[in-house]
């Protein structure tokens, strides 16, 4: 059976394939507003793989129980190695990531560095994750989008999408509000305040020295609030961040 491929293929700077058991949980999220221009434009061409097609008999089985023993069903390894090789042989060979909770850490470093590359393939986890040989037959790294479990690898992958195309030249636009983004540039600093109108919201007034006209000092007031934003962040203000303490935990049972 012929993989399942949702996009269409034109000379762009920059490929992405994702490979996953679920391709339709894409279709909104790249037909949506920067990614489906960026992808009309010709800018970045990003195919979804199923590798169930690559699955072995009638059930067209992915997942089988650990050796060992343990809870859960891991991903069994033919299929999915066979069908990041059979995606690779499309076009010169890209960079493989597993979107794995265990994995290095994204971050905006990483991000760009992604983002330099003419070809990604992000390959998506379901159940308890894969067997290990997958990582090591596909010579893969493994990118985690934080410190918690998703049911799947699926909503990472579009993060690292969203995250790595806007840095894709003409995907934005306005090659200079990626400059401006929060962690990018050398001091790698978040976005202080912003404001547009009205001048007055709710008693709230726009700061003074906004409507002064003077660039240089707005300039330097701007990046003395990014320097004070990311200096609250750092110490994980509960101003900037206010948090439920302790977690909500919902039980069913007793
Ligand atoms: N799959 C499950 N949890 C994940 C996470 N936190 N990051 C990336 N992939 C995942």
């Amino acid at each position: 059976m012929a993989p399942t491929v949702l996009v269409s293929n034109a000379p762009v700077a920059m490929r992405i394939d994702i490979v996953t058991l679920f391709p339709e949980m894409f279709t909104s999220f790249l037909d949506g507003s920067l990614l489906g221009s960026a992808r009309k434009a010709g800018l970045i061409d990003i195919r979804v793989t199923n590798f169930r097609d690559f699955a072995a008999g009638a059930h067209r089985q992915v997942d089988d129980r650990p050796y060992g023993g343990g809870p859960g069903m891991l991903l069994m390894p033919e299929p999915v190695v066979s069908c990041v090789e059979a995606v690779q042989r499309e076009a010169a060979p890209g960079r493989v990531v597993m979107l794995t909770p265990g994995g290095r850490r994204l971050d905006q470093p990483l991000v760009e560095d992604l983002a330099c590359q003419d070809r990604l393939v992000l390959v998506c986890g379901r159940y308890e994750g894969f067997d290990a040989r997958v990582c090591e037959a596909l010579a893969a790294e493994e990118i985690s989008i934080g410190d918690y479990v998703l049911s799947g690898g699926e909503v990472a992958a579009m993060v690292v999408v969203e995250a790595v195309t806007r840095l894709v030249p003409g995907v934005l636009g306005d090659e200079e509000s990626a400059r401006q983004d929060s962690f990018s540039g050398v001091e790698r600093l978040v976005e202080g305040p912003q404001y547009t109108r009205p001048r007055e919201f709710r008693g709230l007034e726009v700061p003074e020295i906004l409507l002064s006209g003077d660039h240089g000092r707005i300039a330097r007031w701007r990046h003395e609030q990014a320097v004070a934003a990311t200096g609250r962040r750092d110490l994980g203000s509960p101003r900037s961040f206010p948090v439920q303490s302790p977690a909500p935990v919902h039980r069913s049972g007793s």
